[in-house]
């Protein structure tokens, strides 16, 4: 299964997804990363040392969000990708978009939906006290912005935990459970059902 990586920031999530996909029991092949960051992307450098094709699609270039989201979509057609991973991606995408690629986009939360949703994470995380976080692997839905979740992994909070460390082990968490994620969805395993909710196949 062709896979594009959509990312904004580090790419760690994009390093993990690159040498899970590598593995011979992968069954997704990581076919395109795009960046809306221009410049000096290090990303793109290391993805396009792995042979992967690169492409900046740079946001502040486009006048509107359907026209960034259609130059997006015309670059997955043009790589035949069937499935996208959002790894850090910083944009919001358009409804059109999304109903387009139904059930192909999968998304990388740090906490654990729908619980803590939104921005700053790890600040609402540690300002509300709870003792265990984690990140969320879902499906991007067109109406609700929890999604319909594929995978979760926890992370406990320790008492002397700062935003710092804590964004470090979520980080841990999630380079393991985007690969096994994807891979349930690239094997069939999972899929979202027309109900707008995870389906896993019978017998799994
Ligand atoms: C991750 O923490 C992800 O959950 C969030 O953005 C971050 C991306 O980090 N949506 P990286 O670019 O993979 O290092």
């Amino acid at each position: 299964v062709k896979v594009a990586v959509l990312i904004s920031g580090t790419g760690t999530n994009l390093a993990a997804l690159i040498a899970y996909a590598k593995e011979p029991a992968s069954c997704a092949q990581i076919a395109l990363v795009i960046s809306n960051k221009s410049g000096d992307v290090e990303e793109l450098r290391n993805a396009a040392r792995a042979g992967i094709p690169t492409r900046v699609v740079d946001h502040k270039l486009f006048g509107s969000r359907s026209e960034f989201d259609c130059t997006i979509d015309r670059v997955l057609e043009e790589f035949s990708v069937e499935l996208i991973c959002l790894a850090g991606f910083m944009r919001i995408l358009s409804s059109a978009f999304i109903r387009k690629w139904n059930g192909k986009i999968l998304n990388i939360c740090p906490s654990l939906l729908p619980s803590v949703k939104g921005g700053h994470a790890y600040k609402q995380v540690l300002q509300a006290g709870v003792k265990v976080t984690g990140c969320t692997v879902h499906f991007v839905l067109e109406e609700a912005n929890t999604g319909a979740i594929i995978l979760q992994e926890p992370v406990s909070v320790n008492t002397d935990d700062t935003e710092e460390t804590l964004l470090e082990r979520v980080k841990e968490a999630e380079c393991r459970a985007f690969p096994i994620a994807l891979q349930l969805v690239a094997s069939g395993v999972v899929r979202l059902g027309a109900d707008g909710k995870t389906c896993w196949k019978q017998g799994t």
